[in-house]
């Protein structure tokens, strides 16, 4: 589902933010990006989901290879991917439905189906009873709900999350993962990046951890890591 083999980014001419980064992500995980912050989490997000590009190597996310896609093709493949963030980035002067009828029209959905739509959805996460109160109006779980509801509600293969409970108290955080769970378990794949390790050991998923801007460590693939860095890519095709 989502392949990088030797992956480089660069910002400006001498900063390195990936370095060389291999790994295979399988249609229908559940996977964790971890690591300090600066390690290069965001920016491996950032390249699935083309918002920034490869300066080297390989990546494949759902059979297109990303670095000859032309520009104009990039809306199609975005919606097979779902985006949530930290600061759920929803639209503040639109109701929780129009934020996302608003999603559900950007990619042509027939009016017809917007309406139910929106509310089955939004009943899905919870919050069929807050459909006409405004972000702002929210508390940070309610919102990050209205957020993944917008990232599922055109039915994505791949649901990506950057820090998506970064702002959250821990027993909301709980309530987030067991929702991300929840979408995972109906066949997305899901790909979450936190630093919060607790999180992270209670959901007992794979986890790919990320050093200044390298994989030093991935639980699906213990053996790889213990040899030569430079073998990691011709290893790691071969995991699955
Ligand atoms: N747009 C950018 N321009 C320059 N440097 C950047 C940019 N985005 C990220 N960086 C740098 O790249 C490194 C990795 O950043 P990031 O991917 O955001 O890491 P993480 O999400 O793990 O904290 C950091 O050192 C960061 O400062
Ligand atoms: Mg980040």
């Amino acid at each position: 589902m989502i392949r990088m083999s030797n992956v480089q980014k660069r910002y400006g001419r001498e900063f390195r933010a990936i370095k060389g980064l291999s790994l295979h992500i399988r249609r229908g995980e559940f996977v964790f990006i971890t690591g300090p912050s600066g390690a290069g989490k965001t920016t491996l997000l950032k390249m699935i989901y083309c918002e920034q590009k490869a300066d080297d190597g390989e990546i494949l996310v759902n059979g297109r290879n990303l670095s000859r896609l032309r520009r104009g093709s990039i809306p199609y493949l975005r919606r097979n991917i779902g985006v949530v963030f930290q600061d759920f980035k929803l639209i503040h002067s639109k109701s929780v439905f129009d934020n996302i009828v608003f999603a559900l029209r950007v990619v042509g959905t027939p009016k017809s189906d917007t309406k139910r739509r929106a509310w089955d959805v939004l009943r899905r996460v919870g919050l069929q009873h807050k459909i006409n109160s405004y972000p702002l109006c929210l508390s940070g779980g309610e919102q990050q709900r209205v957020a993944i509801a917008r990232a599922v509600v055109n039915d994505p293969a791949i649901l990506i999350a950057d820090e998506p409970t970064g702002n959250l108290d821990a027993a909301v955080a709980d309530e987030i993962m067991s929702l991300l769970e929840e979408i995972h378990v109906r066949g997305t794949t899901v790909v979450v990046a936190t630093h919060n390790m607790g999180i992270v050991h209670r959901m007992k998923k794979r986890v790919i951890r990320l050093e200044d801007g390298k994989c030093v460590s991935d639980t699906d693939a213990p053996d790889a890591f213990e040899l030569d860095e430079d073998k990691i890519a011709l290893v790691k095709p071969s995991v699955g």
